[in-house]
C-alpha cells in the first residue's frame, strides 16, 4: 500500500537533534479536513517560469525579498509564515508523522522513492504562498543552477547580508567567489577552479546518467505503507543534493544548521534554490536521451498513490498525492532553458 500523511492533527514531536534551536515542527492545526488537490487551471493561470539564480534582474530579486519578508513577517501559527513552511520539512523528515495506519512507525520523505516527489509538492505550495502575498500568480521561485559552470557559486542574491534571502548560519568560507564542491564531504580540496568545474560536470555526468539507467535506479528505494523508513537514496539524492546542504551548512553550529540538518535546512532561504534546482533534475532526467533507456517516471501504484499534506495560498489544508505532480506542466511551471555541459562530461 501506498505512504499517505495521516490527519495533521496526529503529528507528534520532532527527533531533534541536541542543541536544536527549534523545539516543536508541527503545522498550526486545521478547522476543515484535507480537500484533495486540484491542478491550477491552464487557462486561467499564467505560466511560472522559474529562472536561474545567478540570471536574475534587479526587479526579480526585490520581488522575491519582497516574497520572503511578507512570508517572514505572518505569524508562526499562520500556515503561510516562512517559520510554518520552514517547519513543513522538519515535520516530515524528523519523525512528526507517521503514516496512516502504522503509528509506530516513523514517516521520513528521505531515502526512498518519495524524496523527488515530496519536494515538489512542498515548492509547489511554497511557490504559490510566496507569489500571492506579493499579489504575482505568476511569481515562479528560482533555481541555483550548481551543475552549470555558471552557477556553481552560491548565487549573489543569497549571499547579500542585508537581503531576506540571508541566513547567518552558514559556512562563510563558502560564500561567493567559492566554487561548489559538488562531492563536497566535509573537507576542503585544494582544486584549481578549472579542475572543480571539470570535477562537477564529471560527478553530475555519472549521478544522472551513468549511476541512473532506470527509473527503480534513479528514484530510489522502494518505500510503502508500514515499511521502515531509510529504504535507499537515488544517485541524486545522494549526490550532489546532500553535499550540497553539508557544504552549506555551518559546521560551528551544533548540528551544521540550517542547510545541513533536516530538522533546520528549511529555515534558510537557498533552500528553496537548491530544490528547485534537484526538482529540475527529475525533469532532466526523464528527458535524457537514450535509445536503449526507459527514462519514465514509476508505473507501482504504491509510488504513484503515496501522498502528503501541505497547506495551499488560501491557506486551506490539501491533499495531494505522487500521481498529481508527475508533469510540471500540469503544476503551471517550466524551468528556464540553461545550457547543460556536464552532459558531454562522460567519465
Ligand atoms: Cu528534504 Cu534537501 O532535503
Amino acid at each position: 500500500d501506498p505512504v499517505a500523511t495521516p490527519d495533521i492533527s496526529t503529528c507528534g514531536p520532532a527527533d531533534l537533534p541536541p542543541g536544536a534551536n527549534v523545539v516543536t515542527c508541527c503545522p498550526p492545526p486545521s478547522a476543515a479536513l484535507p480537500v484533495d488537490f486540484t491542478p491550477p487551471d491552464a487557462a486561467s493561470s499564467p505560466l511560472r517560469r522559474r529562472p536561474a539564480a545567478h540570471s536574475v534582474t534587479a526587479d526579480y530579486v526585490a520581488r522575491l525579498n519582497a516574497g520572503i519578508a511578507a512570508m517572514k513577517a505572518l505569524p508562526a501559527g499562520d500556515p503561510r509564515s516562512f517559520a510554518a513552511q520552514a517547519s513543513v520539512h522538519c515535520a516530515y523528515c524528523d519523525g512528526s508523522y507517521s503514516p496512516n495506519g502504522f503509528p509506530r512507525v516513523e514517516l521520513q520523505v528521505h531515502n526512498s522513492w518519495l524524496f523527488f516527489p515530496f519536494h515538489r509538492c512542498y515548492l509547489y505550495f511554497f511557490e504559490r504562498i510566496l507569489g500571492s502575498l506579493i499579489g504575482d500568480p505568476s511569481f515562479a521561485i528560482p533555481f541555483w543552477n550548481w551543475d552549470a559552470p555558471d552557477g556553481m557559486r552560491m548565487p549573489a542574491m543569497y549571499a547579500d547580508q542585508s537581503s531576506q534571502l540571508f541566513d547567518p548560519r552558514r559556512d562563510g568560507r563558502h560564500a561567493p567567489p567559492k566554487l561548489i564542491d559538488l562531492d563536497y564531504n566535509g573537507s576542503e580540496r585544494r582544486f584549481t577552479d578549472n579542475q572543480q568545474i571539470d570535477r562537477n560536470l564529471r560527478v553530475m555526468y555519472r549521478q544522472m546518467v551513468s549511476l541512473s539507467p532506470t527509473p527503480s535506479l534513479f528514484f530510489g528505494g522502494a518505500y510503502r505503507a508500514g515499511d521502515d523508513p531509510n529504504q535507499g537514496p537515488g544517485p541524486v539524492e545522494n549526490i550532489p543534493h546532500g553535499p550540497v546542504h553539508i557544504w552549506c551548512g555551518d559546521p560551528s553550529q551544533p548540528s551544521r544548521e540550517d542547510m545541513g540538518n533536516f530538522y533546520s535546512a528549511g529555515s534558510d532561504p537557498l533552500f528553496y534554490a537548491h530544490h528547485a534546482n534537484i526538482d529540475r533534475m527529475w525533469t532532466v532526467w526523464k528527458g535524457l536521451d537514450d535509445v536503449r533507456r526507459r527514462r519514465t517516471d514509476l508505473a507501482d501504484p504504491d509510488w504513484l498513490d503515496a501522498s502528503f499534506l501541505f497547506y495551499d495560498e488560501t491557506p486551506k489544508l490539501v491533499r495531494i498525492r505522487v500521481r498529481d505532480v508527475l508533469d510540471t506542466g500540469a503544476l503551471g511551471y517550466q524551468y528556464q532553458d540553461v545550457p547543460m555541459p556536464w552532459r558531454a562530461a562522460r567519465p
